[in-house]
């Protein structure tokens, strides 16, 4: 096998930055050049004082040791690809827009831009590794791709590495993962290849947690493991439906299943709904790749999960309104937390995007704060969800507050949409006070004391509990 010295990652996103960085820090003897198109996210990795373009907490420290040393961010493509023996793909694959599959199928028009890049400038072999969640079997066109347009002399060997990383958690996830998956043809070649990424983890993660397999399962294992992670929580959403309408205590009831060591307690808490770039996404795909190849059962099964998640957004953004006598219109309504997770600026699928819509639609006025997200970002995420709604009058709905007590002001409800840490310590009497009464508390992510907020004098509805204002 190869003894990879240089790797240059395509795509500098979310998956892309973190990932390098860490091989870089944890293998100083690899040049590590992460390349993208994108000038102003380059820059961003680039900057002299470290103001990334993600905010994941860990990482600027790992890329403070790392970065000039042994690790680089560049625009140039062509150079990385040139110089790596190793190049990792890590472009993204968002659900398609239009054509066949849309809204369903994943866009792999930037893994094929990418693969094709590399075919024309590569000079030498190189082993390419699809990081990006991909289709199962995409890997044979990618190899198409390459050994269609290679020069002489250049070998391609691909294998596929998906990404288990959570937004939030990122940097421990890539310190310490669950599992590393590496997928090859299972050729000699396809096992030298596999061997010389394997020997690159092999620097910090233990061996046996190393798991290498037949490429097509590692293709499916990633869009497996995903939608088997939504379907725990669509799982436990349908239920809080349940003990909404019974009385019964989705806490505790994720906590009394949680405990069968079958079961296991984590990734069960009732939400909003789930968000982020990858869940939605990764489930339509394999519902996709389901009808496609004619198996109508097993599509109609993994879309229930998105189905479910839909209802559940729909089904809060309805309890706001039917608990505030029936109308919203007119009324202050404080958002707290715009991100799809705590400890991440990002918004893609975020829940709180759809209530706030649901929320502009009931002609309600909205405040919103959250201690991460650009307030561009949250503008550009709201005109994108009414699309036909110009910005200036969601504008008028609208205003991003500097902090949780300034959105809450005036409000007559407080509604929680994302899990940050800083919403479990806010000041609620004095929220209490500046609020119009009665003031109500909407808690979409089971993170506050509703006994405790009573007592101020709030009405407090929580998911997954009876609406009567009493556990
Ligand atoms: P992202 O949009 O944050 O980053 C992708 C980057 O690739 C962008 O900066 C884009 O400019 C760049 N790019 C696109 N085409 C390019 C090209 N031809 N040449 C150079 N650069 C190019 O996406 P992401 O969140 O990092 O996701 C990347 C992949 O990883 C996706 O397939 C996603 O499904 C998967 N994934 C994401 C996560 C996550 O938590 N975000 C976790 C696991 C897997
Ligand atoms: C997910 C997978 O966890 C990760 O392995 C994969 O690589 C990428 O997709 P991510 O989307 O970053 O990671 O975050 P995750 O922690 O999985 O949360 C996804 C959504 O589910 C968030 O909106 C979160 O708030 C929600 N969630 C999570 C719940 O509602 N309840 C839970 O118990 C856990």
């Amino acid at each position: 096998p190869v003894k990879v010295s240089k790797i240059c990652c395509i795509g500098a996103g979310y998956v892309g930055g973190p990932t390098c960085a860490v091989i870089a820090l944890k293998c100083p003897h690899i040049q590590v050049t992460i390349v993208d198109l994108n000038k102003d996210r380059i820059d961003a990795w680039n900057s002299p004082d470290f103001a990334l373009p993600i905010y994941e907490p860990g990482l600027v420290e790992v890329v403070r040791q790392a970065r000039g040393r042994n690790l680089f961010f560049s625009t140039d493509v062509d150079k990385g690809i040139k110089e790596a023996d190793l190049i990792f793909v890590s472009v993204n694959t968002p659900t398609k827009k239009s054509g066949v599959g849309a809204g369903f199928a994943a866009d792999l028009k930037y893994v094929e831009l990418a693969t094709r890049r590399i075919a024309e400038v590569a000079t030498s072999s190189k082993i390419v590794v699809e990081k990006s969640t991909v289709p199962c079997r995409t890997a044979e066109s990618m190899r198409t791709i390459l050994e269609a347009n290679s020069k002489p002399n250049c070998r391609f060997d691909i294998l596929s590495n998906p990404e288990f990383l959570a937004e939030g958690t990122a940097i421990s996830d890539l310190f310490s993962p669950d599992r590393v998956l590496i997928g090859s043809l299972q050729t000699q070649e396809g096992i030298d290849a596999c061997q010389s990424l394997k020997q690159v983890y092999a620097n910090w993660v233990p061996e046996e947690r190393i798991l290498t397999v037949g490429l097509w399962s590692s293709e499916l294992s990633k869009l497996a493991a995903n939608a088997m992670l939504a379907q725990r929580i669509s799982s436990v959403n349908a239920l809080s439906a349940i003990c909404e309408a019974t009385g019964a205590n989705i806490d505790e009831v994720a906590h009394a299943i949680g405990y069968d060591s079958r079961i296991g307690p984590k990734f069960l808490k009732a939400s909003v709904g789930f968000g982020g770039s990858c869940f939605q996404k990764d489930i339509l795909n394999l519902v996709y790749l389901s009808e496609s190849l004619h198996l109508p059962e097993v599509a109609a099964y993994w879309r229930q999960v998105v189905e479910m998640n839909e209802y559940q957004k729909r089904r809060f953004s309805k309890r706001v309104v039917d608990t505030l006598f029936n109308t919203i219109t007119g009324k202050r309504i404080a958002v707290l937390g715009f991100a799809f997770k705590a400890d991440t600026g990002d918004t893609r699928e975020s829940a709180a995007i759809t209530l706030i819509r649901d929320f502009q639609s009931e002609k309600a006025l909205v405040n919103v704060y959250d201690p991460k997200v650009p307030h561009e970002q949250i503008w550009l995420d709201l005109e994108e969800a009414s699309p036909q709604v110009p910005l200036d009058t969601i504008k008028k709905q609208v205003t991003i507050c500097k902090s949780a007590i300034e959105a809450c002001k005036d409000a007559e409800a407080v509604v929680i949409a994302t899990e940050w840490k800083e919403f479990k310590e806010i000041d609620w009497e004095a929220v209490y006070a500046s609020m119009n009464k009665p003031a109500f508390v909407f808690d979409g992510r089971l993170i506050i004391d509703a006994e405790k907020l009573r007592k101020i004098g709030f009405k407090v509805t929580t998911i997954g509990r009876p609406s009567n204002n009493q556990d």
